[in-house]
């Protein structure tokens, strides 16, 4: 067996999601080979790839069928979460900015972006969760960080604002910046101005991905962010509800805008059904059937998941402990799914769409 005959069996094995071989993708390095012994490490596009365990036996097979039958392979795997920016003079160490969006309030954006963090940092990913919703934070309670004030830290001669760590990832609110009381009555270019500083002078360091928690509708304050932090893509969360369902229309339009053009990662489903712990076998659809569902078909949009509308949800969200460092099974696993196949559109976006930048609007 050489190094090239190995490479040569990978480059029949696809990566699923990008469509190519593993070997044109550049994603094997390290090949070892010691008699039937070989060895040999995949580089994939997210640590917490879903995809992970179909591309080692087909690695595997593809060894022992063309190369060596009696062949002991080992696969290894690493990770270099894929990116798609050029000009980093913004949020420079940020791989993929996330941004959590919906159309009507209180459907779930903060519980989403708070576990969707959570669930791709314990996949293994660097993250980062930014508050930027201006009339009304949620992360100081759901994260339990009320009057916590942020340190400072000088970063090339400017003062930047340290985000706080909790649950092994990192996060900021604006909330912990600017008073609650007086941030309700901003308008226009103040708040402009408060959300351009806040999303430009935290230093994040260095993240695979920084989920940002949006403000509910389409506003301003949206097209504000979207022109400052060049945003990867966006996650758009509803109900089943009618009501919910035609302002994620709204959402969709926006973001779907020609002078804006930013993609949409998907569409997550939430309060989808609820089952009561002594039923576990019944659904009750409160809030209508599969509504989400059907709108991403609609629209064409990856539909990425259903999230239960489950009571310790909302429990661990008012006592400062998200879902996903509860211990509530079912909610975990829901939020896992959703993150996982999240990311995975995110690396299908970066592989086959153009740059990530800024949003300039022309008027
Ligand atoms: N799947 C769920 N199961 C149970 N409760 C939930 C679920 N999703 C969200 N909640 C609860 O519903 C309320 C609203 O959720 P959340 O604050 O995340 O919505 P939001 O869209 O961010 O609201 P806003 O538009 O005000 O920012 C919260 O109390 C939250 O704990
Ligand atoms: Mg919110």
């Amino acid at each position: 067996m050489t190094e090239a005959d190995i490479l040569k069996a990978l480059s029949n094995v696809q990566e699923p999601d990008l469509g190519k071989d593993l070997v044109t993708l550049n994603m094997v390095k390290d090949i070892a080979i010691d008699g039937n012994n070989v060895s040999f490490t995949i580089i994939l596009t997210t640590p917490a790839c879903p995809m992970k365990d179909m591309m080692s036996n087909a690695s595997i097979n593809a060894v022992k069928l063309l190369v060596n039958k009696e062949a002991n392979v080992q696969v290894n795997f690493t990770s270099n979460t894929s990116t798609n920016r050029k000009d980093n003079n913004i949020l420079p160490g940020v791989k993929n900015v996330i941004a959590v969006i919906s159309g009507k309030g209180g459907v779930g954006k903060s519980t989403v972006a708070a576990n969707l963090a959570l669930a791709l940092s314990e996949g293994g990913a660097k993250v980062g969760l930014m508050d930027a919703d201006i009339y009304g934070p949620s992360v100081p309670i759901m994260f339990g960080v009320r009057g916590e004030r942020p340190m400072m830290r000088d970063v090339n001669g400017k003062g930047m604002i340290v985000p706080l760590e909790k649950y092994g990832m990192k996060l900021m609110s604006i909330g912990l910046l600017v008073d609650e009381k007086n941030a309700v009555v901003w308008r226009g270019p103040m708040a402009s101005s408060a959300i351009k500083q806040f999303v430009t002078e935290v230093d994040w360091g260095e993240l695979d991905y920084l989920v940002i928690d949006m403000p509910p509708g389409t506003g301003d304050i949206h097209l504000t962010i979207m022109q400052t932090v060049p945003v990867t893509g966006v996650v758009i969360v509803t109900t089943p509800q009618p009501v919910a369902l035609a302002d994620a229309k709204k959402g969709i339009a926006m973001f779907a805008q020609a002078q804006i053009n930013v993609p949409i990662i998907g569409l997550v489903e939430n309060m989808a059904y609820f089952t009561p712990a002594e039923l576990p076998e019944n659904k009750y659809y409160i809030f209508g059937k599969d509504g989400g569902k059907k709108l991403a078909e609609e629209y064409d949009l990856n539909f990425l998941g259903q999230i239960p509308l489950i009571q310790s949800i909302r429990e661990g969200g008012d006592e400062g402990t998200p879902a996903m460092v509860n211990n509530d099974d079912s909610a975990k696993d829901a939020f896992i799914h959703f993150a996982s196949n999240a990311v995975r559109n995110i690396a299908i976006r970066n592989a086959n769409l153009p740059r990530t930048k800024v949003v300039e609007v022309v008027a």
